[in-house]
């Protein structure tokens, strides 16, 4: 068993979600009907991580609390830890020192995905014992993320998102510390978008001559910060899941794999997977497609839905056209009127997005 630590950070704005993050942190948005939080505290429960510290903003932490709690059902212990502002990623390690004192730990960004989990880091970590252990990816879009330049398996230069990268090597937010990395955060001043950035800190543990190992992902990695990443991450997912089907089918036809969970009632439709049916979920007269997350309680009338995800108690109803690559927050209400004369009439919050395609 592992004496290593845990940090998620689950704090942060979620700009690039709105208007779904505007009402609720970007760590819960679902992926095949789980928060994405959710599957970083599994990849360190599996890793044995017991202890875990979450990172929480003042705005969003009690809806992480109330979705995370004490961490039992993960068979881990929880210890929330309040930032009170957005300063950054290293501000967020400093936020926690109290909580990690001069333990290693693992960091994991609270909305990225890693397939595979971290088993094999964490004993890659405990083999060599570096100062910092980092996980970088090749990407088209390096400009978006922290990029590193290597000399053979040497880090020499980090930097984050740089506008002229020099290689496509991005950072992914899965890394590895010892306490120098608290030194290392105290040392550096704010970056141009005024946050203590931690692709910063450990180019300081580069440049003070501290071991920093680089470790290339073999698996798929997702930040799941805008819709297409998250609709993408959804897919991935539900390419994994396996046939269950608990709720009430009706003259339903189920093709590929499916899962439609306790108290979901289909009747009437097809449902091509993969994809997965809430809990309570209503589903008549409609064709769901492949890569659709139905969340609990939603209601699908005369209606096709495909490559979506669509959170707790929404519905769409008698639609002419197939919804596609669509993303609805909770409670969103979508649907044809019988008045006269047929227009569109939309209800919608700041920052939405519709599309007539
Ligand atoms: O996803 C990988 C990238 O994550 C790396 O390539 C970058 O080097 C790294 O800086 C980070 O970039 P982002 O701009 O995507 O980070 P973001 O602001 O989205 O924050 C990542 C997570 O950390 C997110 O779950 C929110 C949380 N967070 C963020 C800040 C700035 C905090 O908990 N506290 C904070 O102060």
């Amino acid at each position: 068993m592992s004496s290593l630590k845990g940090l998620i950070l689950s704090g942060g704005k979620g700009t690039r979600l709105r208007p779904i993050t505007h009402t609720s942190a970007k760590q819960l948005v679902p992926v095949a009907n789980r928060p994405v939080l959710f599957y970083g505290i599994d990849a360190m429960a599996r890793a044995g991580i017991e202890e875990i510290g979450i990172i929480i903003a003042p705005e969003t932490g009690d809806e992480i609390r109330d979705a995370a709690g004490d961490g039992s059902r993960f068979g881990v212990k929880i210890t929330y830890i309040v930032q009170d502002e957005p300063a950054g990623l290293a501000h967020a390690v400093l936020t926690a020192e109290p909580f990690l004192g001069e333990d290693s730990f693992v960091m994991y960004l609270g909305d990225n995905l890693l397939q595979g989990g971290i088993s094999d880091l964490v004993r890659a970590f405990e083999t060599s014992r570096p100062d910092a252990l980092i996980l970088l990816t090749p990407v088209a879009d390096p400009e978006n993320y922290g990029v590193a330049e290597l000399d053979g398996d040497r880090v020499v230069m980090l930097q984050e998102k740089p506008p002229e990268p020099k290689t496509d090597l991005a950072l992914v937010g899965v890394y590895m510390f010892t306490g120098a990395i608290h030194d290392a955060a105290r040392a550096i001043t704010p970056s141009a978008r005024g946050e203590l950035e931690i692709t910063d800190a450990i180019q300081h543990l580069v440049n003070t001559d501290r071991r920093v190992e680089p470790h290339i992902v073999r698996g798929w990695w997702k930040d799941t910060g805008r819709l297409d990443d998250m609709l993408e991450a959804n897919r991935l997912i539900l390419e994994t899941i396996e046939t269950r089907l608990e709720g009430t089918l009706v003259d339903a036809q189920i093709d590929g794999r499916v899962v439609v969970e306790e108290g979901a009632r289909i009747e009437n439709c097809t449902v091509r997977g993969p994809a997965v049916i809430g809990a309570g979920a209503r589903l008549v007269d409609c064709y769901i497609g492949p890569y659709t997350a139905i969340g609990e309680d939603c209601v699908i009338e005369r209606a096709e839905v495909e490559h979506s995800i669509l959170l707790a108690g929404s519905s769409v109803r008698g639609l002419d056209g197939r919804m596609e690559s669509s993303l609805l927050g909770r409670n969103v209400a979508i649907g044809r009127s019988d008045k006269q004369p047929r227009a569109y009439r939309f209800m919608v919050g700041d920052n939405s997005e519709i599309g007539i395609l």
